[in-house]
């Protein structure tokens, strides 16, 4: 009977004691804490200092690189049509070079009245390193003989000279992009300014798309305009010609118009 007196004793006790706030055995002595120094405060932790676990890792970003910009500054430090095919040659931004054999910047005379501006190189193209050498070349050099022009002229008058917007040939000849057409502008441009010729011809809808802003060849050809300040006259492609035989009575026409225009030029 005493025993259980002692124990609904005791229980109490610790009850009451729970009650004040201690509710927690942690030693054997008593600790009056309000005696104790006040501990230190802990150092505030910065975002920098944070541990690095849930930090994830510094995106280190690449400057990107204005290609359009380069290809400018670098055709215009070209002083003549040798250091500007230096300069087009070193030009390393546009992809479609990493899968071209040959850099094809020319063919004809430099002098010429008239500057030929085609598309891209092709197959026979990126072989032989030149453009206008394969089937198309072919009926291009027949067109121009038609009106006694000739790339192989040594006198001006009768001479032509040719190129393309871009000098390498694009995988499986796809039409070039956009982009490569916009970076290789600044060099097809002061191209055009050393060259100097008195009329040019752009073949097709790229160069037309390149240096006119618009396509739609089937609209334009045949129509003055003028590029750099040249009188620029846009044709049926001699490669759209082997395709389409009836469209050569139009290509006629653009050759006897050019033909006047030279006649009627200083
Ligand atoms: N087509 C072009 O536009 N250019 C070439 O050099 C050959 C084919």
């Amino acid at each position: 009977m005493e025993s259980d007196t002692t124990y609904w004793r005791d229980l109490a006790l610790l009850d009451w004691q729970v009650d004040l706030g201690a509710d927690e055995a942690i030693g054997e002595t008593p600790v009056d804490r309000y005696a104790l120094e006040p501990a230190a405060p802990k150092p505030a932790v910065t975002p920098e200092a944070a541990p690095s676990k849930k930090t994830p890792p510094p995106v280190v970003k690449t400057p990107e690189i204005d290609a359009v910009a380069v290809a400018k500054a670098a055709a215009e430090a070209a002083t003549d049509l040798p250091s500007l095919a230096a300069a087009m040659e070193a030009f390393d931004l546009c992809e479609i070079k990493k899968g071209a054999r040959s850099f094809v910047f020319c063919d004809g005379q430099p002098g010429a009245r008239v500057m030929i501006v085609g598309e891209a190189p092709g197959r026979d193209e990126d072989r032989v390193g030149k453009p206008f050498v394969g089937q198309a070349g072919q009926l291009l050099d027949q067109m121009f003989g038609a009106i006694d022009m000739d790339r192989a002229a040594e006198d001006a008058a009768q001479a032509i000279y040719i190129t393309n917007v871009l000098p390498w040939r694009p995988p499986a000849n796809r039409t070039p992009e956009p982009d490569e057409i916009a970076m290789m502008l600044p060099f097809l441009e002061r191209h055009i300014a050393l060259a100097a010729p008195d009329i040019v011809v752009l073949m097709g809808n790229t160069p037309c798309q390149a240096l006119l802003g618009r396509a739609g060849i089937t609209r334009i050809r045949g129509q003055w305009t003028e590029v750099l300040g040249r009188p620029t006259i846009p044709m049926f492609h001699p490669a759209y010609l082997l395709r389409q035989p009836i469209a050569k009575r139009e290509a006629w026409a653009d050759l006897l118009s050019i033909k006047a225009k030279l006649k009627g030029l200083p």
